[in-house]
């Protein structure tokens, strides 16, 4: 047995974000902890707070729906890319604000270590960090691994 048990790695597809996974996959053999693979589905605010525009052609259910479809399948092929053979982990797909749901897992159960990309997707290099790792590190109930792409 080991002091690492549980690690929670947020996914949101990006090259940074399979840096980390590989990180935590590295981490999880040598201590045999288990990983919690997170992807959340951002649902723009638009469809959220229900602009009419929006609505007519589809609903609120059918938005999320198709969200979470998309970002289903994007996990699966990240982890069918990732060499996970021998490694206890549990995979969830969530919809909602990235940071509050990953921090809403965090705090659900004991992780030891959250292990996540310094960037995702933006293009926006104004900032040395994603706005996402910067809010998870700033409430996270566990120390966060930052991992550069
Ligand atoms: N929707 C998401 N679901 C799960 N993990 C995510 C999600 N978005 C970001 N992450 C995690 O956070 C890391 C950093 O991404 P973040 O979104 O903070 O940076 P960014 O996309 O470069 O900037 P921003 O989104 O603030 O414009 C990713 O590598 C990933 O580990
Ligand atoms: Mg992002």
């Amino acid at each position: 047995m080991s002091d690492i048990k549980k690690i929670l790695v947020p996914i949101d597809g990006s090259a940074a974000s399979r840096k980390a996974a590989e990180r935590a996959v590295s981490i999880a053999k040598k201590n045999d902890s288990e990983i919690t693979f997170v992807t959340v589905a951002a649902v723009p605010d638009l469809y959220r707070y229900g602009d009419m525009r929006f609505r007519v052609e589809k609903s609120y259910g059918d938005i999320v729906n198709n969200a979470k479809e998309l970002e289903t399948k994007m996990i699966d092929k990240f982890l069918d890319e990732l060499n996970i053979e021998g490694i206890n982990f549990e995979k969830i797909v969530v919809v909602g604000e990235p940071y509050e749901e990953i921090l809403k897992i965090a705090n659900e159960s004991k992780y030891d270590y959250i292990v996540m990309g310094r960037r995702g997707y933006s293009k926006i290099t104004r900032f040395f960090i994603g706005s996402v790792t910067q809010r998870v590190i700033s409430e996270a109930p566990c120390p966060v691994i930052v991992v550069k792409e």
